[in-house]
């Protein structure tokens, strides 16, 4: 399993003792703390420093591949979602969980002046939809739910199977 954009590694306690871990991300002082949280849970965890716009793995080699708030922060979470589909094997499991778009026209306004500031000082995004890549990537939606005006949004997505593909 991929985690990407894996920050200080806050997911690590939530994955199961079974789960062969792969985590990226770009920041290093974000990865050491992320090291140590790893030892702290006796969990081991191969971490690695990368960009997720451009994988360092080659296709189809992981099962699962996770990414949770975090395409509001990648500056092209289009190409981030494409790297992610393409290093899942056929069949496999795309889950993220991030902030979007919100559903009320007066919350997207906010979100749009509040964008004005946190792309240019933090380059946080609060307008984004990444499950419309996910679907322009032909992934199959088996779950999905958006709460708190809209503005946090999960999904898990299925990757195209290869006998399905070749269809
Ligand atoms: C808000 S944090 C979320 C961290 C973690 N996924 C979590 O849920 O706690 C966003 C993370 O995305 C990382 N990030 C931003 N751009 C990246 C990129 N191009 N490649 C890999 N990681 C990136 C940041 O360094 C930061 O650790």
């Amino acid at each position: 399993m991929l985690e990407v954009a894996i920050g200080t590694g806050l997911n690590l306690a939530h994955y199961p003792d079974e789960v062969q871990l792969t985590g990226v991300e770009w920041s290093p002082a974000m990865l050491d703390i992320a090291r140590d949280r790893a030892r702290q849970l006796g969990r081991a965890v191969d971490l690695r420093q990368g960009d997720a716009q451009a994988l360092d793995f080659p296709d189809a080699c992981f099962d699962t591949v996770v990414c949770t708030f975090s395409l509001c922060a990648i500056p092209d979470d289009r190409q981030a979602v494409a790297e992610m589909a393409r290093v899942l094997r056929p069949g496999g499991l795309l889950l993220l969980a991030d902030h979007v778009e919100a559903s009320p026209w007066y919350a997207r306004v906010a979100l749009a002046l509040i964008e004005v500031v946190s792309i240019r000082v933090g380059g946080e995004h609060f307008r984004r939809r990444p499950i419309r890549h996910v679907r322009a990537l032909g992934f199959t939606v088996e779950d999905h739910d958006r709460f708190k005006l809209g503005i946090v949004e999960r999904l898990a997505a299925r990757k195209t199977p290869r006998s399905a593909a070749g269809r």
